[in-house]
Protein backbone atom coordinates (compact mmCIF):
# COMPACT_ATOMS: atom_id res chain seq x y z
CA UNK A 1 0.00 0.00 0.00
CA UNK A 2 1.64 3.54 -0.91
CA UNK A 3 1.63 6.87 1.15
CA UNK A 4 0.97 9.20 -2.07
CA UNK A 5 -1.42 7.04 -4.08
CA UNK A 6 -4.60 5.85 -4.00
CA UNK A 7 -6.25 5.60 -7.29
CA UNK A 8 -8.72 6.67 -9.08
CA UNK A 9 -10.82 4.05 -11.62
CA UNK A 10 -13.47 5.69 -13.48
CA UNK A 11 -16.54 3.22 -14.35
CA UNK A 12 -18.63 4.16 -17.92
CA UNK A 13 -21.52 2.10 -17.51
CA UNK A 14 -25.11 1.64 -19.83
CA UNK A 15 -28.09 2.03 -17.92
CA UNK A 16 -29.59 -1.25 -18.94
CA UNK A 17 -27.14 -3.17 -17.84
CA UNK A 18 -23.76 -2.85 -16.35
CA UNK A 19 -24.96 0.21 -14.21
CA UNK A 20 -27.93 -2.27 -12.73
CA UNK A 21 -24.85 -4.67 -12.37
CA UNK A 22 -23.15 -2.07 -10.24
CA UNK A 23 -25.90 -1.54 -8.03
CA UNK A 24 -26.96 -5.18 -7.69
CA UNK A 25 -23.46 -5.53 -6.37
CA UNK A 26 -24.13 -2.56 -4.04
CA UNK A 27 -27.51 -4.38 -3.01
CA UNK A 28 -25.64 -7.69 -1.99
CA UNK A 29 -23.19 -6.03 -0.32
CA UNK A 30 -20.66 -7.23 -2.26
CA UNK A 31 -17.29 -5.20 -1.40
CA UNK A 32 -15.53 -3.19 -4.15
CA UNK A 33 -12.96 -0.91 -3.68
CA UNK A 34 -13.75 3.02 -2.92
CA UNK A 35 -11.50 3.89 -5.93
CA UNK A 36 -14.06 3.50 -8.36
CA UNK A 37 -16.64 6.09 -9.64
CA UNK A 38 -19.52 5.50 -11.49
CA UNK A 39 -20.45 7.48 -14.88
CA UNK A 40 -23.93 6.15 -15.94
CA UNK A 41 -24.20 6.69 -19.98
CA UNK A 42 -27.52 5.29 -22.42
CA UNK A 43 -25.85 3.04 -24.06
CA UNK A 44 -21.51 2.69 -24.48
CA UNK A 45 -22.18 3.30 -27.85
CA UNK A 46 -22.01 7.16 -26.56
CA UNK A 47 -19.00 7.07 -25.48
CA UNK A 48 -16.50 8.62 -28.20
CA UNK A 49 -12.74 8.11 -28.52
CA UNK A 50 -12.04 11.69 -27.60
CA UNK A 51 -14.52 10.91 -23.62
CA UNK A 52 -11.96 8.20 -23.41
CA UNK A 53 -8.71 10.10 -23.74
CA UNK A 54 -10.07 13.60 -22.00
CA UNK A 55 -10.63 10.73 -18.76
CA UNK A 56 -7.01 9.68 -19.26
CA UNK A 57 -6.11 13.66 -19.36
CA UNK A 58 -7.61 14.70 -16.14
CA UNK A 59 -6.03 12.41 -13.98
CA UNK A 60 -8.13 8.88 -14.19
CA UNK A 61 -5.26 5.81 -13.64
CA UNK A 62 -7.27 3.47 -15.46
CA UNK A 63 -10.57 3.50 -16.57
CA UNK A 64 -13.30 0.74 -17.86
CA UNK A 65 -16.27 0.53 -20.38
CA UNK A 66 -18.95 -1.88 -19.20
CA UNK A 67 -21.99 -2.46 -21.43
CA UNK A 68 -24.43 -5.01 -22.61
CA UNK A 69 -23.42 -8.61 -23.50
CA UNK A 70 -23.00 -9.16 -27.30
CA UNK A 71 -26.61 -9.11 -28.87
CA UNK A 72 -28.01 -7.28 -25.86
CA UNK A 73 -27.48 -4.09 -26.83
CA UNK A 74 -30.66 -1.64 -26.42
CA UNK A 75 -29.15 0.37 -29.22
CA UNK A 76 -28.46 -3.24 -30.73
CA UNK A 77 -24.41 -2.41 -31.59
CA UNK A 78 -23.34 0.44 -29.19
CA UNK A 79 -21.56 -2.27 -27.35
CA UNK A 80 -19.60 -3.24 -30.54
CA UNK A 81 -18.75 0.02 -31.82
CA UNK A 82 -17.56 0.89 -28.44
CA UNK A 83 -15.26 -1.89 -28.30
CA UNK A 84 -13.38 -0.78 -31.00
CA UNK A 85 -13.16 2.60 -29.97
CA UNK A 86 -11.60 1.26 -26.67
CA UNK A 87 -9.02 -1.18 -28.71
CA UNK A 88 -7.75 1.97 -30.72
CA UNK A 89 -7.45 4.20 -27.70
CA UNK A 90 -5.61 1.34 -26.45
CA UNK A 91 -3.22 2.24 -28.96
CA UNK A 92 -3.25 5.73 -29.25
CA UNK A 93 -1.92 5.33 -25.28
CA UNK A 94 0.68 3.18 -25.64
CA UNK A 95 1.90 5.91 -28.77
CA UNK A 96 2.00 8.39 -25.93
CA UNK A 97 3.71 5.87 -23.29
CA UNK A 98 0.83 5.26 -21.09
CA UNK A 99 0.31 1.56 -20.48
CA UNK A 100 -2.77 -0.06 -22.46
CA UNK A 101 -3.83 -1.98 -19.59
CA UNK A 102 -5.00 1.05 -17.89
CA UNK A 103 -8.37 1.18 -20.27
CA UNK A 104 -10.05 -2.13 -21.27
CA UNK A 105 -13.77 -3.32 -22.21
CA UNK A 106 -16.58 -5.45 -20.33
CA UNK A 107 -20.00 -6.55 -20.50
CA UNK A 108 -21.49 -7.01 -17.69
CA UNK A 109 -25.60 -7.47 -16.80
CA UNK A 110 -27.98 -6.56 -14.50
CA UNK A 111 -27.50 -9.61 -13.14
CA UNK A 112 -23.56 -10.21 -12.88
CA UNK A 113 -23.10 -8.01 -9.68
CA UNK A 114 -20.64 -10.87 -8.32
CA UNK A 115 -18.52 -10.07 -11.62
CA UNK A 116 -19.28 -5.89 -11.55
CA UNK A 117 -17.54 -6.17 -8.11
CA UNK A 118 -14.74 -8.71 -9.42
CA UNK A 119 -14.25 -6.38 -12.42
CA UNK A 120 -13.89 -3.00 -10.15
CA UNK A 121 -11.14 -5.19 -7.89
CA UNK A 122 -9.31 -6.12 -10.96
CA UNK A 123 -9.01 -2.63 -12.36
CA UNK A 124 -8.10 -1.25 -9.54
CA UNK A 125 -5.42 -3.52 -8.57
CA UNK A 126 -3.70 -3.04 -12.27
CA UNK A 127 -4.08 0.61 -11.46
CA UNK A 128 -2.20 0.34 -8.29
CA UNK A 129 0.58 -1.80 -10.12
CA UNK A 130 0.82 0.74 -12.78
CA UNK A 131 0.88 3.66 -10.72
CA UNK A 132 -0.39 7.09 -10.88
CA UNK A 133 -1.32 8.10 -14.44
CA UNK A 134 2.10 10.39 -15.83
CA UNK A 135 -0.06 13.57 -16.13
CA UNK A 136 -0.13 13.58 -12.01
CA UNK A 137 3.70 14.04 -12.26
CA UNK A 138 4.36 14.98 -8.64
CA UNK A 139 2.35 12.22 -7.09
CA UNK A 140 3.61 10.17 -9.75
CA UNK A 141 7.28 11.03 -8.99
CA UNK A 142 6.51 10.60 -5.32
CA UNK A 143 5.58 7.04 -5.72
CA UNK A 144 8.11 6.15 -8.33
CA UNK A 145 10.79 7.14 -5.25
CA UNK A 146 8.42 5.29 -2.22
CA UNK A 147 9.12 2.11 -4.99
CA UNK A 148 12.68 2.97 -4.73
CA UNK A 149 13.31 3.11 -1.61
CA UNK A 150 11.12 -0.09 -1.28
CA UNK A 151 13.32 -1.74 -3.58
CA UNK A 152 16.72 -0.43 -1.91
CA UNK A 153 15.17 -2.28 1.74
CA UNK A 154 14.53 -5.53 0.27
FE1 LIG B 1 -26.06 -1.37 -23.04
FE2 LIG B 1 -25.88 -0.44 -25.56
S1 LIG B 1 -27.62 -0.43 -24.27
S2 LIG B 1 -24.31 -1.22 -24.26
Amino acid sequence: MSATYYPKVLAICCRWCSYAGADLAGAMRLQYPPAIRILMVPCTGRVDLLYLLQAFEVGADAVFVSGCHEGDCHYLTGNLQVRKRVERVKKILQEVGLEPERLEMFHISASEGPKFAAVAQEMTARALRLGPNPVKRQMRAAWLAEQAAAHAAA
